[in-house]
């Protein structure tokens, strides 16, 4: 039997992720072992093996068929822009995606002013400025921390996830405008949810199953 391979995001989700496929009964091989440098984690009895990557690869290796599935946040989902499925909202992950700055930024945002966004995000950004809100602005693209770019005054405004708000809170931001909400989502490859169907729906079913439960 082919495995059916699935790529989970490093970090923050794949806790959950894999103890949801636990309860889902598809045990992931050694993937929750913290100390492993190992890559691949196979559960042969089931025909299933899991990878962990970094965010942003996961709807690469899943859009060139490389993973059958992904699990990740709609966040990068949104960003990498990928021929994909987006098949099922697990939930958890949940945040919203912002436009945040100091209260004083407020007024110039409506104002139609030329104005800096710093963003680890530049599509969502772009996608928000210019075909929702048909403002011309300039986006200046960071790797993290972008709560830092107002108030040293690398820009006027940021686009980022804000999650529990404390992170503004401590730095005198404030949220100025939502672009969108964001939780973790599976995404399936165009060709494997053709070929692979019934495997694929039974396991987005158990998924399901585990969540409700
Ligand atoms: C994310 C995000 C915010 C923060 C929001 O950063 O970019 O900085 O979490 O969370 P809060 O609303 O609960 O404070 P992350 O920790 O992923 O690191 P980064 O700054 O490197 O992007």
């Amino acid at each position: 039997m082919r495995y059916l391979t699935i790529a989970l995001t490093k970090g923050r989700l794949a806790e959950k992720t894999l103890a949801l496929f636990e309860k889902a009964g598809i045990t992931s091989g050694g993937a929750d072992d913290k100390d492993t440098r190992k890559l691949v984690f196979t559960n042969e009895e089931m025909g299933v093996r899991f990878f962990m990557a970094k965010g942003p690869d996961v709807p690469t290796y899943v859009a060139y068929g490389a993973a059958d599935i992904g699990i990740v946040g709609r966040d990068t989902i949104l960003e990498e822009g990928r021929k994909l499925y987006e098949v099922l909202d697990l939930g958890y992950g949940a945040c919203r995606m912002c436009i945040c700055g100091p209260e004083s930024a407020r007024q110039m945002l409506a104002s139609g002013d030329l104005f800096r966004v710093a963003t680890k995000y530049p599509n969502i950004a772009k996608d928000y400025f210019l075909n929702r809100k048909h403002q011309t602005v300039e986006i200046i693209k960071m790797s993290g921390s972008i709560e830092l770019a107002p108030i040293v005054g690398l820009s006027e405004v940021i686009c980022d996830i804000v999650e529990t708000g404390t992170t503004l809170r401590e730095n005198g931001l404030t949220v100025l405008e939502e672009v969108c909400k964001i939780s973790a989502r599976v995404v399936v490859n165009q060709v494997s949810m053709k070929m692979y169907s019934d495997r694929i729906s039974q396991l987005i079913n158990g998924l399901k199953e585990a969540l409700e439960a």
